[in-house]
């Protein structure tokens, strides 16, 4: 088994063209190895390409979103089995610029994650608190919450990524200090074991929130943090690999 999930996240960057110039750089670094599961989450117009600069390796793509429904008259959405065609075996759900900009409730966010389980793509579950509930206090219980809304009537935790991003973390340069990070994945780990009788042990718990080639050695030390979820520094193919060096 991978001890080590690194994820890519490049949210509404690159077109056709610089997603396989990025990709193939990714891919020509080399830098796969039996301890880390390397994942890219791709804008949807590129993952077919994407998945297609991949299929001499490991790598596994990523949606970065899918509707809530199966399939009918939404137009403009994309569905989970629509992800499935084109090679999709990670989805990340939940994040919270989709939470915060599309008002995504957990309520949403949990059919998207049974319709995704249901299809054999692994969810990719964000959680975090913004810096006012940090600051409140309060954040423990936030966190708490969305993952038990987002795994309400969920059987098995078996293939489920739990992404743990405080909000004042990403895309800021601020990234949570490695032992503010290790008590959430911590508390997740827990929340999971008290949920879960099998497979929170194993669970993939990763990171997210500005971390880089810089700060991931000393996060990804931490006994329960399994990986993380890379925005920014997945767009350059170096960082992202040095990031996974770090593995
Ligand atoms: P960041 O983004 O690494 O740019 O902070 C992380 C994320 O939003 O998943």
């Amino acid at each position: 088994m991978n001890k080590y999930l690194i994820a890519g996240n490049w949210k509404m960057n690159t077109d056709i063209d610089s997603a396989i110039t990025l990709t193939k750089n990714i891919v020509k670094e080399n830098v796969q190895n039996n301890s880390v599961k390397i994942v890219l989450g791709v804008p949807y117009i590129s993952i077919y390409e994407v998945f297609k600069e991949l299929k001499d390796t490991n790598i596994s793509v990523s949606a970065q979103n899918c509707n809530s429904e199966e399939k009918g008259a939404y137009t403009g959405e994309i569905s989970i089995p629509m992800l499935k065609s084109v090679g999709v075996e990670y989805v990340i759900l939940g994040h919270s610029e989709r939470r915060n900009y599309f008002n995504e409730t957990d309520a949403i966010i949990n059919k998207k994650v049974k319709l995704a389980l249901k299809n054999n793509i692994a969810p990719i579950i964000c959680v975090g608190e913004s810096l006012k509930d940090r600051e409140n206090n309060n954040y423990k219980d936030i966190v708490k919450a969305q993952i038990q809304n987002a795994l309400e009537g969920v059987e098995s935790i078996e293939n489920i990524v739990i992404a743990y991003e405080p909000i004042w973390a990403i895309g800021t340069g601020k990234t949570a200090t490695s032992s503010q990070a290790e008590e959430m994945c911590c508390f997740i780990r827990e929340i999971l074991k008290r949920m879960y009788e099998k497979n929170a042990e194993n669970t993939f718990i990763i990171y997210g929130g500005s971390m880089n080639k810089n700060n991931a050695k000393e996060l990804l030390e931490q006994k329960n943090i399994n990986g993380g979820l890379i925005g920014g520094a997945s767009l350059k193919y170096q960082d992202f690999c040095d990031i996974i060096k770090c593995c």
